[in-house]
């Protein structure tokens, strides 16, 4: 019986503290224990102590059993029966009830017998009354901040929150603009950023595209017709993955940032419909946005 309860106590604890890892430390999808090797070899060896100190403490209790004399052992039973009833959480408990003890109930019973039924006059038991006076404390205090302050309900606090979660998304955005891919990049018309797409493109694509866009080596850049698809996820998709293989169109993902590749794609799609100086006959499929 005595080592059934040291069991429990090893896993219990073990478990409090395995659980309390894993909560505490952030280890991403993955749980702590995998995550951290480390984390492992501290609680197997917690609970290999934990064991150990069961281990010396049943042994001591063993010995002190084989040496003590039936009076050291009778004086000891009665200690510990003693502490057993003024344990904390029984002195608590009589706080909180007030409950008279079943021996004295004698001296709070009614008079009254409802057919064979009698009552005890127990006083309130002060855990319900303190609950009802911080009740009354709780209803003044929230009449007073929603009823006579107007604070806000429920309704204008979501608002507030979502006001605000805005706000952090656009903070992120402008922060996090290299995130984007082919698939969340959107057209940008700003003309700072149509600026920025102008002269990276003057920098990197004029060899091929020509500085009109009009083509060369590469196919004209003005037409509505694509080889590769038209519209900003495709040219996005093009430019930084690169054309097909052998035509000389390189990945441009090696030297140019998303958002770079954004603000250049942007630039591209916004000379549709110019005339440039010497245009290449057009390539490709005309491309219209339902294909996308
Ligand atoms: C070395 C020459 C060369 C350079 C430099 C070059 N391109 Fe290209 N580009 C090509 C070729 C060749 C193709 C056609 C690829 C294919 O057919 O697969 C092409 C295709 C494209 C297309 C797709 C056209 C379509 O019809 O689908 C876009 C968009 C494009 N380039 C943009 C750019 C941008 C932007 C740059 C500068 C960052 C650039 N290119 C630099 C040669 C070049």
């Amino acid at each position: 019986m005595k080592s059934f309860a040291s069991y429990l106590r090893v896993i219990a604890i073990t478990s409090i503290v395995f659980i309390a890892a894993e909560y505490l430390i952030d280890s991403g999808e993955k749980p702590a224990f995998i995550e951290y090797p480390m984390v492992s070899v501290f609680i197997l060896l917690f609970a290999i102590i934990l064991i150990g100190i069961e281990i010396m403490v049943g042994s001591m209790n063993s010995l002190a059993d084989a040496i003590m004399t039936e009076d050291q052992k009778k004086a000891l039973e009665v200690k510990r029966a003693k502490a057993r009833k003024n344990a904390w959480y029984l002195k608590l408990e009589k706080r909180l009830t007030k409950a008279q003890p079943i021996e004295a109930e004698g001296e709070i019973i009614l008079d009254h017998n409802y057919d064979g039924i009698r009552e005890l006059d127990n006083s309130l038991p002060p855990w319900w009354v303190y609950g009802f006076y911080i009740s009354i404390v709780f209803a003044v205090i929230y009449l007073a901040k929603y009823h006579i302050f107007d604070g806000n309900t429920q309704a204008e606090e979501y608002e507030q929150a979502m006001a605000k979660a805005k706000i952090e998304i656009e903070e992120y955005k402008r922060t996090a603009k290299d995130l984007i891919d082919a698939n969340t990049v959107e057209l940008l018309t700003e003309a700072s950023d149509l600026n920025a797409g102008k002269s990276i493109f003057q920098t990197n694509c004029v060899a091929c595209h020509m500085a009109d866009g009009g083509g060369g080596i590469g196919p004209n850049l003005t037409d509505e017709y694509w080889i590769l698809g038209g519209g900003i996820k495709n040219v996005f998709r093009t430019i930084s993955e690169g054309g097909r293989d052998g035509k000389g169109m390189v990945a441009w993902k090696q030297s140019l940032k998303p958002s770079e590749v954004a603000q250049v794609a942007s630039y591209v799609l916004s000379l549709e419909g110019t005339t440039p100086a010497n245009p290449k006959a057009p390539e490709g499929e005309i491309w219209t946005p339902e294909e996308e």
